[in-house]
């Protein structure tokens, strides 16, 4: 079963971080324990909470992102988790070279809005809380996959 899911963007401080905690309540909420962690493709940001405007956000539905710390991913990444789940095309070219492309998927391969190709960085788009419900709609998805696939394995 997967259960141990990698949430990856470029900064690791809007968009993964807030995947990861929306994840986790939506998790607890359907009682599902999975294993989920974030990091960025960059550097910039290592040891650093996530960024002010999303927290805002974020907390604004209820999630509370203020104990999440900013990392890099690492090649170890690969076998530590089942799945690694990046916000866009760029995360995922970004990964490879990092030497991690097995198991990897676009986070908006899970969503029910079909036109969304990526999850649009709001650090420059400005636009969080679209974000955030983009975000919430594909962790739902994502959730669903994870119960259908553990249906079939039972
Ligand atoms: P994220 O957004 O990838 O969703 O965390 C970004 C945050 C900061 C930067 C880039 C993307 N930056 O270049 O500092």
């Amino acid at each position: 079963m997967t259960n141990r899911i990698l949430f990856v963007c470029l900064g690791n401080i809007c968009r993964s971080p807030t995947a990861e905690a929306v994840t986790r309540a939506k998790a607890l909420e359907r009682g599902l324990e999975i294993v989920l962690d974030s990091a960025g493709t960059g550097d910039w940001h290592i040891g650093k909470p996530p960024y002010a405007p999303m927290q805002e956000a974020a907390r604004a539905r209820g999630y509370d992102l203020s104990s999440l710390r900013a990392r890099q991913v690492v090649s170890a990444d690969g076998d530590a988790f089942d799945l690694i789940v990046a916000m866009d095309a760029d995360n995922i070219a970004d990964l490879a070279a990092h030497g991690l492309s097995e198991r990897v998927r676009l986070f908006t391969d899970y969503a029910t809005d079909q036109g969304a190709t990526h999850v649009p960085d709001p650090y420059f788009t400005r636009d969080f809380d679209g974000a955030l419900a983009l975000i919430e709609d594909c962790a739902d998805g994502l959730l669903d996959a994870l119960e259908r696939s553990a249906g079939q394995a039972e």
